[in-house]
């Protein structure tokens, strides 16, 4: 190679990521760093045969090949005809699990959106998808043992723009207009399928003893003494977790989720937020604890939130939310997923534009803050997940404006990318952003 191009072939490399996230090694010669042995680790490179680009991949095993291909197409897409003459990339994950939640009690959103959203977390190599399906405002996943959360829960009173209004959220069918809609277990099944040849786990949540008014509408007799029926807004929305008829109800939706999701799904049972004057920490940590017991039992790892683990429940993988918790939960020694509110709520406004949609009154969380987290060197932090809570998401355009780019600055992170200028990222997903599109 001549050395006016093999400089601007340096150049080209060295000033462009090339792929998102940025590779942890990219160059013109091969590294001598060995590929490690953790799952999706990949090496790329590609060397001009005559006027052909020749390709090879190493990984050991088949998420490994497949983000390889993810970033040879983002390397072509980027560069074209003007691919340097030879090119080495080398990744491997920092952490195992790399996710993002999404919402679909608040705002419903369809099988296409949630497909689109996978097609764009696999292009970032993020490979869990955590949906959030119950909450008080809508039931969303069909039961066949209890019909009426799907025919009755999953519905509720149209509102002007669909927007979130906590004090008219009026559950039930017995409106002129509708808004909602849930998945059948069919849809979850395609799903998951979907997400599957994706190298992405979708992870349900059915989240209790609280936020649970969507379903205590449905069967009243589950709710709490307090809870007041067809009263919103619907306070007090927890189980009646000394009541033996909700420990069966609970494991009967269990078991058809077990019955949906393949043996060694994870499945989160929430645990955030209920008072602890109604329910007490004891109440919540025994109820949570059958429950965390009965999917272990099964083969079915048990996620929840921090609070949960910090009421004394053990056995479980912890969903860390309450930043100023977080030595308090590692402390604990569970394995953690690190979705601080504090950088990881991508449903939080992210500029102060005068474009920036409503979101919740909550702190600025800008794409350089994300990409800048520096997440504590800690043993039993196993991953990262951006949260997307869709009180103000009412649309897919909405939640894509709210995801994008805040969840590819946090696939960086969560791959032990090397830290480089903010400006540089940003370039990168621009260019590459047509690509991450369906
Ligand atoms: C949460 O934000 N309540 C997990």
């Amino acid at each position: 190679m001549k050395l006016f191009s093999l400089l601007a072939a340096l150049l080209l490399v060295s000033s462009a990521g090339a792929v998102v996230p940025k590779a942890q090694y990219t160059g013109l010669e091969p590294t001598n760093e060995p590929l490690p042995r953790v799952p999706g680790a990949f090496s790329l490179s590609m060397n001009k045969d005559g006027d052909k680009d020749s390709w090879n991949m190493v990984a050991h095993d088949e998420a490994g090949l497949y983000y390889a291909l993810q970033a040879q197409q983002q390397l072509t897409a980027a560069y074209g005809e003007s691919l340097p003459a030879s090119l080495y990339v080398q990744d491997y994950p920092r952490y195992q699990w790399r996710g993002l939640h999404v919402d679909v009690s608040r705002h419903f959103f369809d099988k296409e959106t949630i497909k689109k959203l996978l097609d764009r977390m696999a292009a970032l190599r993020l490979n869990r998808l955590h949906l959030h399906l119950t909450d008080g405002p809508g039931w969303r996943l069909e039961v066949k043992r209890y019909p009426l959360l799907t025919q009755e829960a999953a519905w509720r009173k149209k509102l002007p723009k669909n927007d979130w209004n906590w004090h008219d959220n009026r559950l039930g069918t017995a409106y002129p207009e509708l808004y909602g809609g849930f998945y059948t277990q069919e849809d979850m099944r395609e799903l998951i399928e979907y997400a599957r040849q994706r190298h992405i786990t979708i992870v349900p949540e059915i989240d209790m003893p609280g936020h649970f008014a969507a379903a205590l509408e449905a069967y009243p007799h589950l709710a709490h003494p307090a809870y007041k029926t067809g009263n919103w807004p619907y306070s007090y929305d927890f189980l009646n977790v000394e009541e033996p008829a909700v420990m069966d109800f609970v494991c009967h939706v269990l078991d058809e989720l077990m019955e949906i999701f393949p043996k060694g799904n994870p499945i989160h049972i929430g645990g955030d937020e209920v008072d602890l004057h109604l329910v007490s920490a004891e109440q919540q940590r025994v109820f949570l604890q059958q429950l965390v017991d009965y999917l272990n039992e099964r083969g079915y790892p048990p996620i929840t939130w921090d609070e949960a683990a910090t009421n004394g429940v053990r056995g479980q993988t912890v969903m860390l939310w309450r930043s100023e918790k977080v030595d308090e939960v590692l402390a604990l020694g569970l394995p953690t997923i690190l979705c601080p509110n504090s950088h990881f709520y991508f449903d939080y406004p992210q500029s102060t534009s005068p474009s920036e949609p409503q979101s919740m009154p909550a702190p600025l969380i800008t794409v350089e803050k994300v990409f800048s987290y520096s997440a504590p060197k800690n043993a039993h932090v196993i991953g990262m997940q951006g949260n997307l809570w869709s009180e103000y998401i009412y649309t897919p355009e909405l939640l894509f404006h709210k995801a994008f780019p805040r969840a590819a600055a946090m696939a960086e992170r969560a791959w032990g990318s090397p830290l480089r200028p903010f400006d540089s990222f940003m370039r990168d997903y621009v260019r590459l952003r047509p690509q991450n599109q369906r």
